[in-house]
């Protein structure tokens, strides 16, 4: 049976009900699902550059990297985390900046839940559509999600956003959020590698308003080994990429193999 999502018009805030080939509100504003399946709901004016987000070339980096399954332990936890937390048996998860769609896809798969994966980059949403077509794929922003208030069981941020207000309106009471993000000592042999120097920094989540509370949060760390063809694509999925100089970069050429540091935080918030 087809899915009635609780997607909303991002111009009238309208509710958008899905036709053969698009979404409508009722002042007919109208929004193409696209030949991969996706859904554009990102507006111009919510758009801050010509093509925001990652590039395909990070995607396809990011793609490559988690085909390994290095990441397999973090989407464990996650999961973990939404089955304990979750107060419904199949949970609506919404996972903001969803990327080239990893998570996604594991999260449905490992929670039975119904997904809705959000990414501001197109490039992302099109490559997601390659993981499944029974997860909605939308282009949309952290910011103003295109979703209807109190519609979301759970909300997923893996290495991406934290927006507390819009995160609050569209949870619905006793939802949750797990937000995974980047620790101090993350991938600190990459970095060391690349920069001169380098200076940790200490990371801290960003705070969470009186519409949460939280129910854990805690840090995370094991090691990977990494061969030359995967440091290269995991540099070219952070944003390292774009800050180094070439010389900086072909540092990593005759490096055939490299032990790594992962090392993320890790926290779940309930909407009150
Ligand atoms: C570090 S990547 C993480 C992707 C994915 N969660 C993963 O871990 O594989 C961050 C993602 O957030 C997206 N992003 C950046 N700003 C965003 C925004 N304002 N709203 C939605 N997505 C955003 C980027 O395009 C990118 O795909």
């Amino acid at each position: 049976m087809e899915k009635d999502h609780p997607l909303r018009c991002p111009v009238c805030l309208g509710r958008l009900r899905k036709n053969d080939k698009s979404y409508v509100c009722g002042k007919n504003h109208s929004f193409d699902i696209a030949r991969q399946g996706y859904v554009n709901l990102l507006p111009v004016q919510n758009k801050h550059s010509r093509s925001p987000g990652d590039t395909k070339a990070m995607l396809l980096a990011r793609r490559e990297f988690l085909y390994a399954g290095f990441y397999e332990p973090v989407c464990r936890d996650a999961a973990e985390l939404i089955n304990k937390y979750k107060k419904t048996q199949y949970p609506l998860i919404a996972d903001i900046g969803s990327g080239e769609g990893y998570y996604t896809q594991q999260l449905q798969r490992l929670c039975s839940a119904d997904c809705i994966g959000v990414d501001i980059s197109k490039e992302a949403a099109k490559m997601s559509c390659s993981r499944s077509r029974d997860i909605l794929w939308i282009v949309a922003t952290a910011s103003h999600l295109p979703v209807e208030d109190e519609s979301i069981d759970v909300i997923t941020a893996v290495f991406s956003l934290f927006v507390n207000d819009e995160y609050a309106r569209v949870l619905k009471k006793g939802g949750i959020v797990v937000e995974i993000s980047a620790g101090n000592r993350h991938l600190t042999e990459l970095k060391s590698i690349i920069y001169d120097e380098v200076f940790i920094q200490v990371k801290h989540q960003s705070a969470f308003s009186d519409s949460f509370s939280e129910l854990c949060s805690f840090d995370r760390e094991f090691r990977i080994k990494t061969d030359n063809a995967q440091l290269r694509a995991l540099l070219g999925m952070t944003p390292h990429t774009h800050r180094i100089s070439k010389e900086q970069s072909s540092r990593l050429e005759s490096i055939s193999e490299l032990e790594l540091t992962v090392n993320y935080l890790v926290r779940v918030l309930e909407k009150k």
